[in-house]
């Protein structure tokens, strides 16, 4: 079975074609970085011109070098939702004409679910486990039970942990994107110089909230700033400031985690997944291994181009769901917002209802 993935949600533009003997015959993926980074941050409007701008082109190179033609295609999966809604469009709708031209089966991915997935692809892997999603979109604790079949078991309250470090390395001056720049500048800085709240830790269930943390350090960069003139932007304050704002988030991050371990230790899985580009971090990682031998479960990390947005994980789950007999109809719409888990509750906090968007 041969499938072309399409992904357009955010700020990549992606299309690869994946087989169900988990071949990838190409995986390309073109990052708008650059179109974006004048504004430092994503900006819909651009995005959605961009992905017009270079998916066919995109498709039709995926599709070359994976030596095939449309009619070798047994399906279309491309990426519905969540997202940034124009650009979403762009990506499904070009799915649907692709299917409909070749009167091959559309299947309408949820982009958590292509995350959810992606470790399958490379690794042997049954259900159920724990999926720890950290992204610059996302901040989600899943059960992955099966294919179409997720419990949210915690998410964010307000930001997503990826956009924190992005706002956090801005406050900085460490420029965009920001995860890197900063895992590098905290390189080495003294993470216990700076003494930054760590939201939600200690408390029950396994929910984030990470706006907190920025606006203190949005005080403490203000009050050096004061002291200090421009060398609070210089080394060791800024590396100590980068290290102690890294240390926050890893405290925050390892407390929900354990908690998320416990909550899904009646349902067999012992098995902790970590998907998203904040995934990419090494002193997270670090963190994450640190947990998963005090929990006894073992870590697994999808190899990092799968870990970023990529259509080789919207193929596989396209895969996955047409083997499970999961295919669309022509007229699905696409979608801002998509719980993989329906029956989720709204998070409790300061930043919800009515801010959650995408993230959640
Ligand atoms: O999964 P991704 O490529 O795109 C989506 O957001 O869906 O994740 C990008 C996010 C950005 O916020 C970026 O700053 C963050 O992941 N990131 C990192 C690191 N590398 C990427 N955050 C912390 N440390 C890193 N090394
Ligand atoms: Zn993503």
């Amino acid at each position: 079975m041969k499938i072309l993935g399409i992904e357009t949600s955010c700020d990549e533009t992606a299309a690869a074609v994946v087989t169900d003997a988990r071949e990838v015959l190409s995986d390309l993926v073109l990052s708008q970085l650059d179109a974006h980074r004048l504004f430092g941050g994503v900006v819909p409007e651009i995005a959605a011109r961009a992905h017009i701008d270079h998916l066919d082109r995109l498709i039709a190179e995926s599709m070359a070098e994976a030596g095939l033609g449309f009619e070798a295609l047994d399906g279309v999966a491309a990426t519905a939702g969540p997202g940034l809604i124009g650009a979403v469009m762009v990506g499904l709708m070009t799915g649907k004409a692709i299917a409909a031209a070749r009167g091959i089966p559309l299947i309408a991915v949820n982009h958590l679910e292509g995350h959810a997935l992606s470790i399958r692809l490379v690794e042997e892997l049954a259900f159920p486990y724990l999926l720890l999603l950290v992204s610059g979109g996302h901040c989600q604790l899943l059960a992955v039970l099966g294919v179409g079949r997720y419990r949210r078991l915690g998410t964010t309250i307000d930001d997503a942990v990826g956009e924190a470090f992005d706002k956090a390395a801005k406050l900085l001056g460490l420029g965009f994107p920001g995860g890197p720049a900063l895992e590098r500048a905290a390189l080495t800085g003294n993470p216990v110089r700076f003494d930054l709240p760590r939201p939600l830790l200690g408390r029950p269930g396994a929910d984030f909230s990470f706006s907190g943390l920025k606006t203190a350090l949005r005080h403490r960069v203000e009050e050096l700033v004061e002291e200090l003139g421009e060398a609070a932007f210089e080394d060791p304050t800024r590396a100590d400031l980068a290290a102690s704002f890294q240390a926050a988030v890893g405290d925050v991050l390892i407390d929900r985690t354990r908690n998320a371990l416990r909550m899904v230790e009646g349902l067999g899985s012992n098995a902790l997944v970590v998907a998203g580009g904040v995934a990419a971090n090494r002193y997270l990682r670090a963190r994450l291994e640190g947990l998963s031998a005090e929990r006894a479960v073992r870590l697994l990390l999808p190899p990092l181009k799968l870990c970023t947005d990529n259509a080789a994980m919207i193929a596989w789950a396209g895969i996955e769901r047409l083997e499970a007999g999961l295919t669309d109809r022509l007229d699905v719409a696409p979608r801002a917002r998509w719980p993989l888990d329906p029956d989720a509750e709204a998070p409790q906090g300061a930043g919800a209802p009515g801010r959650l968007g995408a993230k959640a």
